[in-house]
């Protein structure tokens, strides 16, 4: 018998998600070979569970379900955690029935941040990388995947083409809503991202969480570091003002760092703590409210 879907949570593993992202923008220096062989790594089930997350996410990420989930979340009154503890509670979304995945949730943080550690990145740039998933902590309050990670796009006005699975955007009723289904909806031409309501996610979520303590570029990569349609198809040029189209080379720059950094060997967490914990100390309040 076939297993039921959950679909709250059809993937089997929240990284599902970050796996079709690599198989829709390969790596343009990876081999043939090395493509060929994740093609069939990311089997047939794990694409149908992706779709059937899209196709949630897609129905339910509406103008008013973003509007609830800024009254729920933005109250900072869940819990109150250091970075630390947030990365050792993120941690606990490893997902052990999947023998493929031994990355676990910090694991992905020090790879990406060693990397840009490496190309010899400034420090706010290194600690970018470090907490960028730190949102994700979402699903440990019980939301489901849909509200944490996918692709990230404009809510109140037309939903792009070159967003992945567009068709299923039919589905939901923002679609069919004349205030929401315009080129610039509820938005004026180039009125700039910060007046624009994005799908609800990890992304938004720990950006107004650091918000007052990271430099500009930082809280751009944060908040924009899913948005595949503008960084990569620039689906919604016609929103952002010149500060945005700015700021953006800096979430270009970032989005290989997070999207194809595997280091050889494992960066060795215990011997790095140092080094990030004093870097965390340099920017960030002792305890963060969540
Ligand atoms: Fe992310
Ligand atoms: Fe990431």
């Amino acid at each position: 018998m076939e297993d039921a879907i959950n679909h709250n949570n059809p993937m089997e593993n929240i990284d599902d998600w970050e796996d079709n992202l690599k198989e829709r923008y390969p790596d343009p220096e990876t081999p043939a070979k090395e493509k060929e062989e994740f093609r069939n790594y990311v089997d047939s089930k794990r694409v149908e569970t992706v779709k059937e997350f899209y196709r949630i996410n897609h129905m339910n990420q509406t103008y008013d379900f973003v509007c609830k989930k800024e009254d729920e979340f933005l109250r900072f009154d869940k819990k109150e955690m250091s970075l630390w503890e947030a990365v050792d509670f993120l941690n606990t979304l490893v997902d052990d029935s999947d023998p493929d995945i031994d990355l676990d949730q910090l694991q992905h943080l020090l790879q990406t941040s060693e990397a840009i550690r490496a190309d010899g990145h400034p420090d706010w740039f290194i600690l970018t990388g470090f907490l960028h998933d730190i949102g994700k902590v979402l699903c440990l309050f019980d939301e489901p995947q849909w509200a944490v990670v996918g692709d990230t796009f404009p809510v109140g006005c037309k939903f792009s083409d070159t967003i992945v699975y567009p068709d299923f955007f039919k589905e939901n009723p923002d679609y069919s809503n004349p205030k929401y289904n315009t080129k610039y909806g509820v938005y004026t031409p180039n009125c700039g991202l910060d007046n624009v309501k994005m799908s609800w996610g990890h992304d938004e979520y720990l950006y107004q969480i650091v918000k007052d303590y990271l430099p500009e570029p930082a809280l751009y990569i944060i908040r924009y570091h899913s948005f595949y349609s503008q960084h990569r198809e620039e689906a919604y040029t016609h929103l952002m003002n010149d500060k945005d189209i700015e700021m953006f080379e800096w979430v270009k720059k970032f989005n290989p760092y997070d999207l194809y950094t595997k280091a050889p060997v494992k960066p060795d967490a215990k011997a790095l703590k140092p080094y990030y914990e004093a870097l965390v100390k340099k920017y960030l309040p002792d305890v963060l409210k969540f």
